[in-house]
């Protein structure tokens, strides 16, 4: 089958800085993919790439089999991007924006295309808002705005860049039933995002970038368990330091400490450990590595420690070894 997207040996340089240093990724037909890393990584650049606003320096992108500069027009219906910015036009009311954005696709005025700007903005819970005035809006419904514009033509592929900044907890389930619903029924979704909680729970397959390099690509599944099996969190009480040995393994977040293990007898070293050197414990719980820990031992390009070759095949077969 066709890939949704076909990214090959993509190279962006802006002056001195190498936005994309030869990234190469493939989302199937279908997919929830998540596109994560740090600012500056290269998500956007890659995303604007896609839609045709950037000019690459080498590498060729495909959108549904149209490469998005040689058949720029057909790649470009294919996508609708979520820009991570907010860009509006201050003068048109919701609905006119939505209108004007068909139009750009040649879309006609019928009785459906009316019919799916409604269904739009009622999953969107914009419809009161529909004949308000653009510059009358908040942060958040101007960006549940670019969320509508890009759904008008109902694009096979949906990139989402950040699409949940600066949104409240409710729009943001909201629009995550939505996209989901719209995944469902077959449309492949790119989702960018800082929240990785949302990423963990949405996406099936995840690349990392770095400094314009993938990193990390693999299933959300086999990210998870890239690391570690379980997760020991300690949450020590005021003013308790983790002894160095421990501190060195562990990686705080959210003033509790989490440190990875894969069986069990390894939970009773590090309590007698805690236990020599005096410090209490004001929580301790057994769970899972999430995303987050993931994504900053990848970040920190701490050596992986299954490494492609014996061993590492069952935990990650997809996996590109873990870099920088
Ligand atoms: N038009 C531009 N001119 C100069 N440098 C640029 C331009 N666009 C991007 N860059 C640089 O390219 C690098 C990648 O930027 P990009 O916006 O793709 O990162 P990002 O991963 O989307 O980050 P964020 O999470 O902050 O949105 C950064 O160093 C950025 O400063
Ligand atoms: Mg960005």
């Amino acid at each position: 089958m066709t890939s949704a997207i076909r990214v090959q040996q993509v190279a962006k340089r802006f002056g001195s800085v190498e936005a994309l240093a030869g990234v190469s990724l493939d989302v199937r037909q279908g997919e929830f993919f998540g596109l994560l890393g740090p600012n500056g990584a290269g998500k956007t650049t890659l995303i604007s790439a896609l839609a045709g606003l950037v000019r690459l320096d080498s590498g060729h992108i495909e959108v549904m089999g149209c490469d998005v500069v040689s058949d720029y027009r057909n790649a470009r219906r294919q996508l609708g991007v979520v820009p991570q910015e907010l860009v509006f036009d201050p003068f048109f009311s919701v609905r006119e924006t939505l209108k004007i954005q068909c139009g750009y696709f040649g879309i006609r005025q019928t009785r459906a295309r009316d019919a799916w700007i409604d269904e739009i903005l009622e999953n969107l819970d914009l419809t009161s808002k529909a004949n308000a005035n653009m510059r009358s809006l908040s942060g958040g419904m101007k960006r549940r705005v670019l969320v509508a514009q890009a759904l008008v033509h109902k694009p096979p592929v949906i990139v989402l860049d950040e699409p949940t900044a600066g949104v409240d907890v409710e729009l943001r389930q909201t629009l995550w039933q939505f996209i989901r619903s719209l995944n469902r029924d077959g449309h492949t979704v790119v989702l960018t995002t800082h929240y990785l909680e949302e990423a963990e729970s949405l996406c099936t397959r995840i690349a990392m970038l770095k400094a314009g390099r993938v990193v990390a690509l693999d299933t959300t599944a086999n990210l998870l368990r890239r690391f570690s099996v379980h997760a020991l969190r300690l949450k020590l009480a005021p003013g308790v330091m983790l002894p160095p040995p421990l501190a060195s393994r562990a990686q705080e977040k959210e003033g509790a400490w989490s440190i990875a293990f894969d069986q069990y007898s390894e939970i009773e070293p590090v309590l007698a450990e805690l236990r020599a050197n005096g410090c209490v414990l004001e929580d301790l719980e057994i769970g899972k590595p999430d995303l987050e820990e993931v994504f900053v031992r990848v970040m920190r390009g701490k050596e992986d420690r299954f490494p492609s070759g014996v061993g590492a095949d069952a935990r990650s077969p997809s996996s590109v070894g873990v870099t920088g």
